[in-house]
Order: structure tokens, then C-alpha cells, then sequence
């Protein structure tokens, strides 16, 4: 290793296609050359922590399989992900989880039935907690049911911050402010004011580390799913991958949201059948 951090190192295309290729096989995350400042500018502080001179040596540390290189990894994936987030994002969902999911669910709860969500891609939590603030305010005797809303990234550093429950004021933007002042506490003053999500949300939501290209190890009967923003950062071939595993782990009358940008790509559309904008029902 050197001893000369590489401060204004410049990313080389051989040390790109290194990290392209190890982006898409670990995460699905899709990189043309056309990112190359991104990621030069993403992964800068890690080629600095670890004391490489430039981009080339950090390539051939985490392209290696022993010495930390797999470690690396996990870490140059969660310099590379995109978290940008934020609650409520795309209301229209969470009108129709509150106007169609909900009623349903209620009745299956109060039948002894389990109620399970997933926010697939949760990335700081925003997601998830919206959810179950959605569930609080709208359907407050689900709550006291089997209910639960796993929550999952791959990335493990945001998952950490999404535990916490912990925002900035820049971060509760989005939150009606009815429901600002029934469900987050704020804690310190001036620059340092933060806000607490309530703890009955917090139990409604599991936190787990979960790469959507690997094994999922829940055995499937989620009645929604929220994976928006996610593959839109995968190429078509992960994608339609992804449609059929989506299609057998939801319940007959599930919902599945995804992000404005994202479409079920047209050979897995048979699975699906649209129900409203970027939304969908598993076709019978
Ligand atoms: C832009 S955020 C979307 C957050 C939220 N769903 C929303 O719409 O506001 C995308 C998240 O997907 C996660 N992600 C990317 N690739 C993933 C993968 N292969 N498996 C699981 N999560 C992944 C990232 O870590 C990031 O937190």
C-alpha cells in the first residue's frame, strides 16, 4: 500500500470496468462509462481510507477474493447506491394502500390471518415508516394483529441509520404535519434538531439486510410489496429476472408499487395486471 492517498487520483477505464462488473455481479446496480465521475467522486474517500495511491489499486484490491477484498466489496456497494428517499415519496401509493389494501387487510387480520408488507429497498426507512404511520392513523386495529413490515436493503450502513429512526428536519419533509406532530418526538434544538420516529411505529417494522439478486428467505403471502426506486438502476436482463420472484412470493390479492420510473417489462407482464399507476395485482 502507498502512503500517498490518492487525493486527485483519476478513475481509469480498466479500473471502471473493474468496478462496473463487480457492481452488477454483487448488486445488479448498472454502470456505463457515462457514470465514470460519479463513481470516481463515490468511491474517492474509500480509495483514501484505505491508502491506495489511485483507482487502479483499489480495483485490484476489491476484484481479489481473499485479504479483505470481499469485505471491500460490501463497502464499495454502499459507496455506489443510490439512497435518495424520502417519506411519503409518491403518495398516490400510499392513498391506495390506505383506500384498497387496508379495508382488506383488516378483515383478514380480524379472520386470524397474517398481514405482511415488505419495502424492498428501504434505504433510510422513509419507506417503510410511512407505512406504518399509514397503518396507525388508517387501520389503528391492524396494528394489534399479526401485522409486520419487513424492511430491507442491501446496503447495511443505511439499514443501521434506518434502525435508528432518527431524522433531520430536511429529512421529515413530506410528513403531513398532523401526523409530524402524532408520531416523531424532536430531540436537541437549533442545528442539532432531530426527530424520533415513535416506537409503535418502530414495532411494526423489521429491519433486514437482504440483496434482491440472492436467496430471499421469506417463504412468500406478502399482501404488499414496495420496490420503487430500486430496479431502475438494474439492466432489462436483472429486471425480468426479478418479476417472476416478485410474482410467487405475493398473495393472490396483492399489491405491488414501484417506482415512477420503473415498469414490469413486457415479458413478465402475463404475471401481472395493472391496477393504476405503477401498480399491480399478480394476474390469476
Ligand atoms: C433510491 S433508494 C429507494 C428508496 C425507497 N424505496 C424510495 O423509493 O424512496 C434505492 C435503494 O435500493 C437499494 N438497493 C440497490 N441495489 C439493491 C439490491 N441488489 N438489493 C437490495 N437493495 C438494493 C439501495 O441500497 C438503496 O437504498
Amino acid at each position: 500500500m502507498s502512503g500517498n492517498p490518492g487525493a486527485n487520483a483519476k478513475l481509469s477505464p480498466s479500473a471502471f470496468e473493474v468496478i462496473a462488473r463487480l457492481a452488477k455481479s454483487e448488486s445488479g446496480i448498472s454502470l456505463t462509462p457515462a457514470k465514470t465521475t460519479m463513481v470516481q467522486s463515490r468511491l474517492r474517500g474509500r480509495v483514501r481510507a484505505l491508502g491506495y495511491a489511485d483507482f487502479d489499486q483499489y480495483a485490484t484490491f476489491v476484484d481479489s477474493e481473499s485479504g479483505g477484498g470481499l469485505e471491500e466489496r460490501r463497502e464499495m456497494i454502499s459507496a455506489l447506491t443510490t439512497n435518495v428517499t424520502h417519506f411519503f415519496r409518491e403518495p398516490h401509493h400510499f392513498e391506495m394502500l390506505r383506500d384498497k389494501a387496508l379495508p382488506i387487510l383488516r378483515e383478514k387480520a380480524r379472520a386470524g390471518g397474517r398481514v405482511r408488507i415488505w419495502s424492498a429497498g428501504c434505504s433510510s426507512g422513509q419507506e417503510p415508516y410511512s407505512i406504518a404511520m399509514t397503518i396507525l392513523e388508517h387501520a389503528p386495529d391492524l396494528a394489534q394483529k399479526d401485522v409486520l413490515i419487513l424492511a430491507s436493503d442491501i446496503d447495511r450502513q443505511i439499514l443501521d441509520k434506518a434502525k435508528t429512526g432518527i431524522y433531520s428536519e430536511q429529512q421529515i419533509t413530506g410528513i403531513p404535519e398532523p401526523l409530524m406532530k402524532k408520531y416523531l418526538y424532536k430531540s436537541g434544538s437549533g442545528f442539532d434538531q432531530q426527530y424520533e420516529i415513535d416506537p409503535a411505529l418502530k414495532k411494526l417494522v423489521r429491519f433486514r439486510e437482504l440483496n434482491l439478486l440472492r436467496d430471499w428467505p421469506m417463504t412468500g403471502g406478502f399482501d404488499v410489496v414496495f420496490c420503487r426506486n430500486v430496479v431502475i438502476y438494474f439492466d432489462a436482463p436483472t429486471q425480468a429476472a426479478l418479476w417472476p420472484r416478485f410474482r410467487k412470493i405475493l398473495a393472490p390479492d396483492a399489491m405491488l408499487f414501484l417506482g415512477h420510473s420503473e415498469r414490469i417489462s413486457d415479458c413478465a407482464h402475463p404475471l401481472f395486471k395493472s391496477i393504476g399507476l405503477t401498480a399491480y395485482h399478480p394476474a390469476a
